[in-house]
């Protein structure tokens, strides 16, 4: 479990009035899927740079399963059991082949060198990255860089894995090819996930939506109670996808149209 309680964050230090997080208090249960929304300057990165220890809140406490971030001696412990997975693909890369750039990481935590090979083959199944390990990561695609990035975290066993908005710099296809790794790679290795993404579609199957908007939680709910309030999704920063739409604009004329309605049955109402 993360609890994050009475947590306010200035980058700025205490005296300032500048606060990026102002007074959050948010539990994160070891196998849920949480999505953070909110507009650009909400918070949302600031906050997961507090749970994986990089930065330590100016007021209130976040604990790891028990391991406070504040805690020198307990950093090591909530950096490997807290990962991130950035925007760019490029900024996360450091090895030369997709071997490399899995070990690197594997090697930081003393991983058992006869047991590498083993584990980047098992990361790279999971992510189902079709790249021998020889491969150069200059020669993928963003689309398979960011699942290098995936593999090489995965690879570390995290139970808490942090998407800050990275399928942003994807086209569509590979977008919705990552979500879906993601989706198979948790089915048969569960973590929680906390994912940031301004796509509101990404996110239908989360268990809970936290809205930011100027480093406070606004609201919180499941994605169905959310989705019903297009004014609040829209006053930070959110479009609704496509379908829901046209889904709430058709029961607010009056058509009985379910609300997990997808392109085909609306087709047949409109
Ligand atoms: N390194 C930094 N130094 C100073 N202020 C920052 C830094 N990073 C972010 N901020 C500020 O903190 C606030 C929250 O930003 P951020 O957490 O990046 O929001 P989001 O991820 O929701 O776009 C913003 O006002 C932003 O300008
Ligand atoms: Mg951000």
């Amino acid at each position: 479990m993360i609890s994050i309680r009475d947590t306010s964050f200035s980058y700025f230090g205490n005296d300032s009035d500048r606060w990026a997080l102002r007074d959050i208090d948010l539990d994160i249960a070891p196998d849920e899927f949480v999505a953070f929304l909110g507009p650009n300057g909400s918070g949302k990165s600031s906050l997961t740079r507090l749970l994986n220890g990089i930065e330590q809140p100016t007021k209130g406490s976040i604990t790891v399963d028990g391991l406070s971030t504040s805690d020198p001696a307990s950093l090591a412990a909530i950096r490997r059991s807290v990962q991130i997975v950035f925007q760019n693909p490029e900024n996360q890369q450091v090895g030369v082949s997709v071997g490399e750039d899995i070990a690197f990481g594997l090697s930081n935590i003393g991983w058992p060198q006869s047991e590498m090979q083993s584990r980047i083959r098992w990361a790279l199944d999971v992510v189902k990255l079709d790249a021998g390990e020889d491969r150069l990561v200059t020669q993928l695609s963003g689309g398979e860089k960011q699942k290098l990035a995936l593999a090489s975290v995965l690879a570390l066993a995290p139970r808490y894995l942090i998407l800050d908005e990275s399928t942003s710099m994807l086209d569509p296809i590979a977008r919705k090819e990552f979500v879906e790794t993601l989706r198979a790679a948790r089915e048969a290795h569960p973590f929680a996930m906390i994912y940031i993404t301004h796509h509101l579609e990404e996110v239908l199957e989360a268990d809970r939506l936290v809205l930011f908007q100027e480093g406070r939680v606004r609201r919180i709910g499941k994605p169905e109670e959310l989705l019903q309030d297009e004014k609040l999704l829209v006053s930070c920063g959110l479009e609704l996808p496509f379908e829901r739409s046209i889904t709430l604009a058709l029961r607010r004329a009056g058509f009985p149209v379910s609300l997990s309605a997808d392109l085909q049955e609306l087709r047949g109402w409109l």
